[in-house]
């Protein structure tokens, strides 16, 4: 390349897995369009391995190799590090590091930014270095920048999306096959897929963590993942499935942003969801991000939302940012939560409770002239009205039949209300099972 500077930007690699692996190989076979594309060639200079010795799905030749990634990070040749390890205690130890040091930083690591982003920023934002982190959200699909430069002209007004690609495949498997949730988990983890500690994926934290860093970005809001309500699809069973088809329904594992009157939602569940929807039609282990804002309307997002080069081409994407913005002014770059440091607002996180939705209810009761009244007057009470039933009869040995009820929107505490004394009546028999219902019209 030859430019104003074109000596190569050195960067360093922390971790060599299925991201960090990745990274090596699209570097290395796109090199020259990346050059022509950043206007200086990237090279790896060094790069760490917990384990040196672990057979790699990239080539190392020419990268210097450590197993201590302190020894990356306080390199002086490196110029960028990009940190590809995951976890959120030696990660932010040496991001921190990084950015003392001035160097920047690139990162896939949701966890990291979702709980410790206020303090990177702020640190970045002192040092006049850049963090950057679109693989933390949705693997190789630009949601990232699509919101925070794509859509700066707009107000947002929510944001929807499957952003967890193994519990999208288990949802999927399941629908398709009929197969067990334990089976497929285990196939996600062999693809590399699943976050190392796998209930993240199946019980929402991973998704919360990625619904953290979409919210700030939407609302200009700082990230709070401690305020994410967060429920997963363990307890989500094929016959939930089987009535929500009958229904016109996809449950998909969905997290939800919405602005509201009285604050801002961000939620983590199954959600049953109209079939038509696109988003209902995403499948396996891509994910979706459906967006809707003010001026542009609804714009929705589709691609890979995990693996080892669908993550690697957000990786490097950043990297390409990083390298074209070294020499520019910091107080002139793309701020890092889309909204400038100073004027982020403090709008309330809405807790749970106050949440409107509609509901997908399965109950099972005697089946006996008056029961289903009881139930519907309990509903009726609370002011919560229904918007379909469906009775399956008992089979000849069985005494309860199931009942299948979509409501309409009601406030989650009044619903939750309602479930104990439903609960409570001597002619039903369990549990009721609840999942939320959400249309995501254009018009929400
Ligand atoms: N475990 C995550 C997923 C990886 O399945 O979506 C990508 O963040």
């Amino acid at each position: 390349m030859s430019g104003p500077n074109s000596t190569p930007v050195r960067i360093g690699i922390i971790g060599l897995g299925t991201v960090g692996g990745g990274t090596v190989n699209v570097l290395q076979r796109n090199a020259q369009e990346i050059a022509r594309r950043a206007g200086r060639e990237i090279t790896i200079t060094q790069a760490s391995a917990r384990d040196l010795n672990k057979p790699r799905i990239c080539n190392t030749d020419g990268i210097a190799l450590t197993s201590n990634p302190h020894d990356v990070v306080n390199n002086p040749d490196i110029d960028v590090v990009v940190e590809l390890i995951g976890g959120d205690t030696l990660a932010r130890e040496l991001v921190m590091s990084a950015i003392e040091q001035g160097k920047h930083v690139v990162t896939a690591n949701k966890a990291l930014i979702a709980k410790h982003g206020n303090e990177i920023f702020d640190a970045a934002q002192k040092k006049g270095v850049m963090v950057a982190f679109e693989a933390a959200v949705a693997g190789g699909i630009p949601i990232i920048k699509a919101i925070r430069e794509g859509l700066a002209g707009n107000r947002i007004d929510w944001v929807a999306g499957i952003i967890n690609g193994t519990g999208n495949f288990i949802l999927t498997e399941m629908r398709d096959k009929g197969r067990s949730f334990e089976d497929v988990l285990k196939e996600a983890q062999e693809l590399g897929y699943a976050e190392a500690d796998p209930t993240f994926d199946v019980e929402g934290i991973d998704a919360a963590h990625k619904l953290t860093i979409l919210a700030a970005i939407a609302f200009g809001i700082p990230l709070q993942f401690e305020k994410a309500s967060t429920e997963g699809i363990s307890a989500i069973t094929t016959e939930d499935v089987g009535y929500a088809e009958q229904l016109g329904y996809r449950i998909k594992h969905l997290g939800i942003a919405r602005r509201t009157e009285e604050g801002i939602e961000l939620r983590v569940h199954p959600t049953l969801i109209p079939s038509k929807r696109l988003i209902a039609n995403v499948d396996g282990v891509m994910n979706a991000v459906l967006v809707k804002a003010d001026a542009v309307g609804p714009t929705l997002y589709y691609g890979a939302g995990a693996g080892a080069e669908a993550t690697a081409s957000a990786v490097v994407a950043d990297l390409v940012d990083v390298v074209r913005t070294l020499t520019s002014d910091p107080e002139n770059r793309v701020p890092h939560l889309a909204f400038q440091p100073g004027a982020l607002a403090d709008t309330a996180i809405l807790p749970m409770d106050e949440v409107k939705t509609a509901y997908y209810l399965k109950m099972r009761a005697q089946d006996k002239p008056g029961v289903l009244a009881d139930i519907t007057q309990i509903l009726g009470n609370a002011n919560i009205s229904i918007e379909a039933v469906i009775q399956k009869e008992p089979s000849d040995e069985a005494t309860h039949a199931t009942i299948i009820m979509l409501t309409h929107l009601v406030k989650e505490k009044a619903m939750n209300q309602a479930i104990a004394q439903i609960e409570s009546l001597s002619s039903t028999e369990g549990k009721v099972t609840r999942i939320r219902v959400e249309q995501l019209n254009k018009d929400d």
